[in-house]
């Protein structure tokens, strides 16, 4: 088992392969960044997997592949095929914006890819274009259509805006209803790479949105995911990430790995130690040595409770789209 220097099980890592998106989301990049890591200092799949086979013999029972856009990394599926292999039983995951899945998603499902988290933040053409920066819609739900078509297992996360997609909350709740799919709406974390004009709703403003329509009663915690559910009257499950309350960071159980090496204790934290010197060298050890002193200096909670417990600002200066 991986516990940190507080005492919390660590066993579900977060791959970042690569930090390039398809897509220029207001919340999370809506310029190109200045520049983007260069290729040659990406980590090779072999080299990520030398990792990942540290991080699960020491107790990682879920790893979720994100980016930027996951599926712009070539040959992908074959990595998704060496964790599966390695470890069948494993919480195989992956966060999309869905643009590629139409063409990727049975590739991805016979790599033993398991379940999908796929951004949906808008049912209208044109305020979906606003949002991601292109018309995407159509082939965001052709995506989403074809994993459900090749049994993965699907979640949907939407981030309400003030004034841009407020008003679709329902609605998105209805298309997920319809398809067994279960939604987390996910308030807008303020970051110095966003559109600073945006305003999120809060956690409280969407229960009263979906409360319009519904009666819902609190489940809880599932475990230690940021997301708090909720059942509709007809047992429709719903999810609530409020980051702002940051009441889940006793239970986190998450760290990070970005292309580049660098393993990430906690999502607003700067600081990170790299295993790129290791895992070039085929050196299992000295990668696991990397880990143990992130895992003892993996923090209590995130700075922003720490420094300004009842200021809200910026979260941190770590770019989402890397995590
Ligand atoms: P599940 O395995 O389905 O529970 O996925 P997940 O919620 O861990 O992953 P996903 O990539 O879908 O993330 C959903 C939202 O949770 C995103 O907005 C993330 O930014 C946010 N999130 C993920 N991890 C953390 C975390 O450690 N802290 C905070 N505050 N938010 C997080
Ligand atoms: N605030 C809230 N959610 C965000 N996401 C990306 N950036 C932000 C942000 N600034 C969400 C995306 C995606 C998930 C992984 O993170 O909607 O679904
Ligand atoms: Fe890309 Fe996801 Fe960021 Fe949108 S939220 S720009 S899809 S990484």
């Amino acid at each position: 088992m991986l516990i940190d220097g507080h005492g919390r099980t660590v066993n579900y890592l977060r791959i970042s392969v690569t930090e390039r998106c398809n897509f220029r989301c207001q919340y999370c990049m809506p310029e190109k960044p200045f520049s983007w890591v260069p290729k040659e200092n990406l980590l090779t799949f072999e080299e990520l997997f030398l990792f990942v086979k540290v991080a699960i013999d020491g107790g990682v029972t879920k790893i979720r592949l994100t980016g930027g856009e996951p599926l712009l990394r070539e040959d992908l599926d074959k990595f998704i095929k060496m964790i599966s292999d390695y470890k069948p039983d494993i919480d195989l995951a992956l966060t999309t914006n869905a643009y590629l899945l139409p063409e990727a998603a049975q590739r991805l499902k016979d790599a033993g890819l398991k379940r999908l988290n796929i951004s949906l933040d808008s049912l209208k053409a044109d305020v979906a274009a606003k949002i991601a920066g292109k018309d995407v819609l159509p082939q965001v739900l052709k995506g989403i259509e074809k994993a459900l078509e090749v049994g993965l297992k699907v979640k949907i996360n939407m981030v309400p805006l003030k004034g841009i997609n407020d008003g679709e909350i329902l609605d998105i709740l209805e298309y997920c209803k319809a398809r067994n799919i279960k939604v987390r709406f996910i308030e807008y974390m303020e970051n110095r790479h966003a559109d600073q004009a945006l305003k999120g709703m809060h956690g409280r403003e969407i229960l009263e949105k979906v409360k319009e329509r519904h009666t819902i009663h609190a489940l809880g915690r599932e475990g230690a995911s940021p997301s708090f559910n909720y059942a509709l009257e007809d047992g429709t499950e719903f999810g609530l990430i409020d980051p702002h309350k940051h009441d889940f960071c006793e239970s986190c159980n998450r760290i990070r790995l970005t292309a580049e090496g660098n393993l990430i204790p906690c999502l607003y934290f700067d600081e990170a130690m790299s295993i790129a010197e290791s895992v070039k060298k085929g050196d299992i050890h000295g990668a696991a040595n990397v880990l143990a002193q992130v895992l003892k200096d993996k923090p209590k909670e995130n700075r922003w409770s720490e420094e300004n417990p009842n200021e809200e600002k910026e979260i941190s200066s770590r770019a989402f789209y890397e995590t």
